[in-house]
């Protein structure tokens, strides 16, 4: 799994190296301002270089190096990492506003600037309400926004992308260098190539809802040739939307079956246990904060210590307590079997989509 190092600037100017599983949820905590441990003033602070290592000993490594570099230096991988940022920046356009295409858009807007983003829906009020919050542009049609962008995101339902890629076909025709993105569940590289008959390259990612705060966890795939260049401007494209990796295709149906549809298998878990919480006594609005408050400290808790979730269990279970005995009653009704079978019918119906 990816780790990361990253330079923090403090709004004093002075600089913090250091490594993490995600580096915007570490700035976040940062600038949220009470647990301020990242620099020693608690002024606000934001991520000017990341650099992602194949893993957590390689980011320390390089965190070490970067760490005996001068300021000068550092200001000049600074300096750098800007330049190339930038020349990664190119004109997105996304086809479809809806929850999905609407969290990458948001996320897009603040990545890129909201000026190098252009949209389309079918109902254009849709378009016109989230541009004016976004401040990016609406396009007049599809075949428009194609035309204007270096890299296309397909952001309809899979029921629809054949008739939205055969319609963005003859806009495509003379320019082979596009970019096609496609969001969809399920839909193959390989079929979306059939639709569209041409050689322009084509990516998928597989996002999740969380996306729309920035805390998704998307997944990136292209065919066996696909320049490192895209799979960078894509990534580029989506690093305020979540963390972002790369898989093999033939992993995505099971990607999206625990992280694109995970959410919902999550979010009745979070209802059931403030449930317990009124039953016992707490007033509703409480217990739901708890609940989820708790959900995304202990999501949190996994990544950065890095433990196993069983020692983690293990670690609040203490003998005879009121810990254990919550667990197995959880055990008597089956709950990780539930939810391995919840993954697995996910993913049947994932790839049974994909058959179009
Ligand atoms: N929701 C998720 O959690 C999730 C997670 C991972 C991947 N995805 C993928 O994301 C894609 C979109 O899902 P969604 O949940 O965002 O659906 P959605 O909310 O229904 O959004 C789809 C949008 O596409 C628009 N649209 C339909 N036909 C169009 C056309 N010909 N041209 C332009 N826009 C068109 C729709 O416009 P109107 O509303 O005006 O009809 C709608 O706003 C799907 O392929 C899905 O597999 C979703």
């Amino acid at each position: 799994m990816a780790y990361w190092v990253y330079i923090l600037r403090c709004a004093d100017g002075t600089l913090y190296t250091g490594t993490a599983a995600d580096v915007d949820r570490r700035a976040a905590v940062h600038n949220r301002g009470k647990e301020a441990k990242y620099t020693r003033s608690r002024l606000p602070v934001e991520v000017v270089y990341r650099e992602s290592c194949p893993h957590k000993g390689a980011a320390l490594s390089r965190e070490y190096a970067i760490k005996q570099l001068s300021r000068r230096d550092k200001l000049a991988l600074i300096s750098q990492y800007e330049r190339k940022l930038g020349s990664c920046m190119k004109k997105a356009a996304f086809i479809g506003a809806g929850n999905m295409g609407g969290a990458l858009i948001q996320a897009a807007c603040q990545a890129m600037g909201a000026d190098q983003v252009i949209i389309t829906n079918r109902s254009a009020a849709k378009a016109q309400a989230l541009a004016d919050t976004c401040g990016c542009a609406v396009a007049a049609d599809n075949a428009a926004a194609a035309r204007e962008a270096e890299y296309v995101f397909l952001c309809v339902k899979p029921q629809v992308m054949e008739g939205v890629v055969k319609e963005l076909a003859p806009a495509l025709r003379d320019k082979p260098d596009t970019v096609l993105v496609s969001i969809a569940a399920g839909l193959q590289i390989a079929t979306l190539r059939q639709w569209l008959g041409l050689p322009n390259p084509i990516l998928r990612i597989m996002p999740n809802t969380p996306a729309s705060i920035g805390m998704g966890m998307l997944a990136l795939t292209g065919e066996p040739d696909a320049r490192e260049e895209h799979y960078q401007a894509v990534e580029t494209i989506l690093a305020r939307a979540g963390r972002v990796e790369r898989l093999a295709e033939h992993q995505m149906d099971a990607f999206s079956a625990v992280a694109g549809c995970g959410p919902a298998f999550v979010y009745p878990f979070i209802e059931a246990l403030a449930d317990g919480g009124v039953k016992v006594g707490l007033p509703r609005s409480q217990a739901m904060v708890y609940a989820a408050q708790m959900v995304l400290g202990s999501a949190a808790l996994v990544l950065e210590s890095g433990k196993h979730p069983g020692q983690l269990k293990d670690e609040v279970c203490s003998p005879g307590g009121s810990t254990i005995a919550g667990v197995a009653a959880l055990e008597a009704r089956a709950l990780r079997s539930a939810a391995i079978e919840a993954v697995e019918a996910a993913y049947h119906r994932n790839v049974e989509l994909g058959k179009v």
